[in-house]
């Protein structure tokens, strides 16, 4: 059982300017799974690689159950690393990668077969341990790397984009599996992604970065309910920022006053906010939190619909049932119905 903080970590390559992780904090619980999620060069793999000691911090500590890992090898820490790349050793077999592991500790040969028979088992490739990993495709290895890391059962497991070259079916089932391994075997478990969607359904929480900094850290659900800035909220999917100055739980804007009693903020400049999906199309005339606009455009989804509503000038966006089309098109006019619960005042 590994609890791991990290304490105000900073990373400047050498001759760089810009830091590429800067000041970070975050406590990771024993036997939690954590996402590390960003856009691509916000310091990820330069984060995970501090934990497992292949990278020297700037500054800042990492520790291990209140213990700092600074002055402790990669080897001694008990943590894993997967690769973006997975860097499997080309002129090894499958299984000497996977049992590479427990050949270093000095387990007997016989375990060691069992042993890799059961991980390939589990990532779903049984036999092909005397195959060479360029005669996998690129989902396999990422598969084989993740078998190799799983042998030693480490007390914390760092997994860098481990299911990026996999077809869609596939991820599904491999996410399923971690998810699965990480709740029997409690291994505290960071993954590092660029996808919101992979983040929310693996994660117990989400640590989200941009540009080296940490945004927002919390539960899945709070990215989507109450993200903390404009920039968070665009990153989960929000569309739609109208705005205009709130006082008191009402928000005054160029197309109407507003019920938003919810919000990073409830006074001055602000955003109201409200995803797609909430935004209720067609509600009747007089209700409350309302504004009328007119269809400009309409794509059906085959799993949802998703139009344009222009209000007065400002641009909605809204995703409907896919039946709503039978109801509902371009040129029509409708109410947009904003309701209080829904909507989310966001500093501008
Ligand atoms: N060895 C290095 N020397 C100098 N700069 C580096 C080095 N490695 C990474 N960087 C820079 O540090 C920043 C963070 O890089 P990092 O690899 O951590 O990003 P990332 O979030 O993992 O991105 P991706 O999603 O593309 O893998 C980037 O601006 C990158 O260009
Ligand atoms: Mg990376």
């Amino acid at each position: 059982m590994t609890q791991v903080s990290i304490s105000h970590l900073n990373k400047i390559y050498p001759g760089a300017t810009a830091k590429a992780v800067d000041d970070l904090n975050l406590e990771i619980e024993s036997g939690e799974l954590y996402a590390l999620l960003g856009p691509s060069g916000c310091g990820k793999t330069t984060t995970m690689k501090m934990i497992a000691g292949l990278l020297e911090p700037t500054s800042g500590d990492v520790l291990f159950n209140g213990v700092s890992q600074n002055p402790i090898p990669p080897e001694k820490r008990g943590a894993v690393m997967v690769f973006q790349n997975y860097l499997l050793f080309p002129y090894m077999s499958v299984g000497e990668n996977v049992g590479f592991g427990l050949k270093m500790r000095g387990v007997d040969k016989e375990t060691i077969q069992k042993k890799v028979a059961e991980m390939l088992e589990l990532v779903q490739l049984p036999g092909v341990e005397d195959r060479r990993p360029k005669q996998l495709s690129g989902g396999q290895q990422q598969r084989i790397a993740l078998a190799r890391a799983l042998i030693v059962q480490p007390n914390v497991l760092l997994l860098d984009e481990p299911l990026s070259n996999l077809d869609a079916h596939l991820r599904d089932e491999m996410r399923e599996l971690i998810r699965s391994i990480q709740k029997d075997t409690q291994i505290t478990m960071l993954f590092v992604t660029h996808d919101q969607e992979e983040a929310v359904i693996l994660a117990d929480k989400i640590a989200l970065m941009f540009d080296g900094v940490l945004h927002q850290n919390d539960t899945p659900n709070k990215f989507y309910e109450q993200p903390a800035t404009e920039q968070i909220a665009r990153f989960f999917g929000g569309l739609n920022f109208l705005p205009g100055k709130l006082d008191g739980g009402q928000f005054d804007s160029s197309i109407g006053r507003f019920s938003v009693p919810q919000g990073v903020i409830n006074s001055g400049e602000a955003l109201m906010s409200i995803r797609p999906e909430s935004i209720e199309m067609g509600a009747a005339d007089g209700a409350a939190n309302i504004a009328k606009g007119r269809i400009i455009s309409h794509v059906y989804m085959g799993t949802h619909s998703r139009y344009k509503v222009m209000v007065k000038g400002e641009l909605f966006q809204v995703v409907a049932d896919p039946q709503s089309i039978r109801h509902f098109k371009e040129g029509d006019e409708v109410n947009l119905r904003f309701a209080p619960e829904k909507v989310w005042a966001l500093p501008k």
